[in-house]
């Protein structure tokens, strides 16, 4: 079974990009539909994020020094993600603000995910070989069966709340 790195993202980043779809077509008055979707929409991203920050960012970061710049402006895309999800998970779903908190998640991590796939995947494949991508995508496996699941478990909560008064 392939483990590559990017491959394992892109996949994970498909699946976000359908439940981004299926909350802009609830309808507005879908409360309950609307909220099981945003809590799915965390959980994938609490996982995620997490992936991506323990494992790609900083070892893609130690073996290709050039990419360094986008590696920081991903922590922070990530932290401004982490946020709103982290306001969003204890919020009601018919709160006035909730729709357009999750639009505005969307909107940035739409961002985020299209800057990665056609800049800086592309760089990353060229820069690395096919066994250290396939290195860091088993590490990567690995580390999703423990990794925090919703923002409020200590590990996910800890990076946020360094993040903000560091
Ligand atoms: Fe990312
Ligand atoms: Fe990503």
């Amino acid at each position: 079974m392939s483990t590559d790195a990017i491959v394992l993202l892109k996949d994970d980043h498909k699946e976000v990009r359908r439940l981004f779809r299926d909350f802009e077509e609830a309808g507005d008055n879908a409360h309950v539909r609307k909220g099981q979707i945003v809590r799915k929409i965390i959980e994938l991203l609490t996982v995620h994020t997490y992936i991506e920050n323990e494992v790609m960012y900083p070892e893609v970061r130690a073996l290709l020094p050039e990419v360094e710049d986008e590696v920081l402006e991903s922590y922070e895309e990530h932290h401004v993600a982490d946020v709103l999800c982290m306001e969003l998970w204890s919020m009601e779903p018919d709160d006035e603000r909730f729709d357009a908190k999750t639009t505005v998640l969307i909107e940035s991590v739409r961002h985020h995910m299209d800057e990665e796939e056609q800049e800086w995947f592309p760089t990353v494949r060229d820069g690395l070989g096919r066994n250290q991508l396939q290195e860091i995508g088993a590490k990567m496996i690995e580390l999703k069966k423990t990794a925090p699941r919703k923002p409020s478990q200590p590990s996910a909560l800890k990076k946020a709340i360094d993040a903000l008064i560091s």
